[in-house]
């Protein structure tokens, strides 16, 4: 088989990259290792920027989005007893982020690409390898029916998440990788409850971090700081919302509705970047190249940054016989990543409980005071948390 982009993954970057290539006339294949209804059931982010927003709509996958989801002019950071809730357009010169969930994104993205426009996505075919990517025709071996095949192609994009081939397949000592693990996770559960309130609620409590997010008024999503070797078997839905409860402020504790659950699950946090992230023909995009923790609501935007670089870049190539954009992707894609992976961390060590130090805990508390009550802290918190602007890239 030969097709002009080869695609490794069906998450929200190689769904977002076929679907762009798909509507300038350029051919894609994207190859997943899972089944369609597996991908479509993941339950992960849910905050996305406008950058994000007007990329989808770009993508003609935007309407929905724009009928159901929830457009979020601020959010709460509850600390000391406190609720202090940070104004985003007043901060940012009007801007907003989405809340609209990555499992309706990738509905709508499949829906679109390749129920309603014929794109070519092969599941339960998992790529096992990329090969000469430093050649004009780049291969993925990859598997199907217990068969093992190749797709040549033009250019491969590696969208196949953190835990993918297409990064693996780049010898160690042409990738530079950079690290750090944090010292516990997040346990999340979703219900289908009202959420607690409008916006969302990031907590710094004593007793760890939580979130109260949700999907829609009648859907929510919490989480709570849980140890590393924590697991799901150890949480009843009592004892979840009795955790979630004690660290909210009581006001605010006192309005939770409470649930069975729909799903539960814990995340592990990192921060994670390679570099360079384009190697010959091979590039790639998304959780492939680097991850976050989910704290800055970071991930899944990034994707979407990656994937506006990575298609501008195509574009160029096969419209105007351009090569410089390809050539600097790479260059591009990491000004932003590295902006936001300091921001998920810092945002993380803001609101995490590390240890039981008590000169740690004032000076988070201190932080958190000066930040809502300053005019200049309130801004470094609304301008990167409603994402920071792409670069033009033309
Ligand atoms: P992915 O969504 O990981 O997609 C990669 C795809 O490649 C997958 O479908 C995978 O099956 C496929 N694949 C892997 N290997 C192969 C192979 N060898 N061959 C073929 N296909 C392959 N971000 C936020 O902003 N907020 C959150 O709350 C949040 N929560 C998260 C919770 C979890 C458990 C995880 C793992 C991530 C979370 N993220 C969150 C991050 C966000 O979901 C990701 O940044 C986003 O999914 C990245 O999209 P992607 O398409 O690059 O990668
Ligand atoms: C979510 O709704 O899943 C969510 C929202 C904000 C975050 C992380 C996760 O920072």
């Amino acid at each position: 088989m030969r097709t002009q982009v080869g695609i490794i993954g069906s998450g929200p970057s190689g769904l977002l990259l076929a679907r762009l290539l798909h509507l300038q006339g350029i051919e894609t294949v994207i190859l997943e290792g899972r089944s369609r209804e597996y991908v479509q059931g993941r339950i992960r982010a849910g905050v996305i920027e406008q950058g994000m927003a007007n990329l989808l709509r770009e993508a003609r996958a935007g309407e929905r989005m724009d009928r159901e989801g929830l457009v979020h002019e601020g959010i709460n950071i509850a600390f000391d007893g406190r609720l202090e809730r940070i104004d985003f357009p007043t901060h940012t010169n009007g801007k907003v982020v989405m809340v609209y969930g990555q499992t309706e994104i990738t509905y709508d993205l499949m829906k679109a690409h390749i129920d309603e426009a014929g794109g070519i996505a092969q599941y339960e075919s998992p790529a096992i390898r990329v090969e000469d990517y430093h050649t004009d025709s780049p291969r993925i071996l990859y598997e199907q029916n217990g068969e093992q095949k190749e797709l040549l192609c033009d250019f491969v994009a590696g969208c196949d998440g953190f835990h993918g081939v297409a990064r693996q397949s780049i010898p160690s000592d042409q990738i530079k990788t950079f690290q750090r693990t944090y010292p516990f996770g997040w346990l999340g559960m979703l219900s289908d409850v009202p959420p607690v309130r409008d916006e969302l609620v990031y907590v710094n409590h004593e007793r760890g971090f939580a979130l109260c997010s949700m999907r829609s008024h009648t859907r929510s999503r919490y989480y709570i700081q849980c140890t590393m070797d924590d697991k799901v078997e150890n949480w009843t839905d009592d004892a979840f919302w009795e955790e979630l409860c004690r660290r909210l402020p009581p006001e605010a504790a006192a309005d939770v509705t409470r649930g069975p659950r729909l799903e539960m699950s814990i995340t592990p946090l990192h921060s994670f970047v390679a570099e360079p992230l384009r190697f010959g023909r091979l590039f790639l995009a998304g959780d492939a190249g680097h991850i976050v923790p989910p704290t800055g609501a970071k991930g899944l935007n990034l994707a979407a940054s990656d994937i506006y670089y990575l298609f501008r870049a195509l574009l160029a190539y096969y419209k105007e016989e351009r090569r410089d954009l390809l050539e600097r992707y790479s260059e591009a894609a990491l000004r932003r990543v590295w902006k936001a992976v300091r921001f998920s961390w810092w945002y993380t060590s803001l609101l995490h409980k590390f240890d039981d130090d008590a000169m740690n805990r004032r000076l988070q508390i201190s932080e958190l005071e000066y930040l809502t009550s300053s005019e200049a802290g309130q801004t470094v918190i609304a301008e990167n948390y409603v994402g920071l602007p792409y670069e033009r890239f033309e």
